[in-house]
């Protein structure tokens, strides 16, 4: 049974607004947990505009199921993560200007790189997994680096507008599954699913984990954070293994 993580950098987004205190995404993390999420995940980024490294360090110290820290390949967060000891670490493009992670990493012109970066990681015990788009040539790239997971960014997917473009994005990220499970990667999806499109992957079998932040952090503002994983949860939770 594929199971959910949530991701609470939207909540430090929402803090940010005021460079306050409230909402904490320390305490969302420990609601969503107790909600039924089976994974916490929070992006530091460089300018650290939503995560902060309190709340890095804070939420290692009281997530109870795993937590996964999504980062760029830098030596900064390198070294962060090996002070922290994430259970998991994903990696990811980052760019300053943009208002999400806009696309997989490329790590097909990168493998050495990448997979010197991740040596320690994995030395260390942390799982890896990285962020790529459902791209035959970066599938098997990322598994040229050691990684263990990869998480298909299912962005364009969600963003496609009508049903022809929908359906060739969706079969696209359906033949990106099939060939990283034939290669033994264990397989993540994430970036824009919601409550809707989210059934679309209800038949496909093998899926890990799904990777949810946005969608539910916004009905949260309506039905609560516990309801909305609940919710959310129960989804994943009733689709094929
Ligand atoms: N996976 C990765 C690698 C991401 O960068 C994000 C966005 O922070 C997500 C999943 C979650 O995407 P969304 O907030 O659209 O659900």
């Amino acid at each position: 049974m594929p199971s959910l993580a949530v991701n609470i950098d939207h909540i430090a987004t929402l803090r940010q607004a005021r460079q306050g205190t409230e909402p904490d995404p320390v305490t969302a993390a420990h609601m969503a947990e107790l909600a039924g999420a089976q994974c916490i995940i929070c992006h530091l980024r460089e300018d650290r505009r939503h995560i902060n490294d309190r709340d890095l360090a804070l939420l290692r110290q009281t997530v109870q199921t795993r937590l996964n820290l999504e980062m760029a390949a830098t030596d900064e967060m390198q070294r962060i993560c090996l002070e922290t000891m994430p259970d998991i670490i994903c990696l990811v493009p980052e760019k300053r200007e943009e208002l999400t992670t806009e696309g997989g990493l490329d790590v097909a012109s990168r493998i050495d790189e990448i997979r010197d970066f991740l040596a320690p990681i994995i030395a260390a015990d942390i799982e890896t997994s990285l962020f790529i788009d459902a791209d035959p040539k970066q599938i098997e790239a990322a598994k040229a680096t050691g990684s263990e997971y990869i998480e298909i960014h299912t962005g364009h997917y969600a963003d496609a507008k009508g049903r022809a473009a929908t359906k060739a994005e969706l079969e696209k990220i359906l033949t990106g599954i099939k060939q990283a499970q034939d290669i033994g990667l264990k397989v993540n999806l994430g970036h824009g699913l919601n409550y809707v499109n989210v059934m679309d992957f209800s038949q496909v079998p093998g899926i890990n984990e799904y990777s949810i932040g946005h969608s539910i952090i916004s009905r949260a503002a309506y039905v609560g954070i516990g309801q909305a994983v609940r919710e959310m949860n129960e989804l994943v939770r009733s689709f094929v293994s």
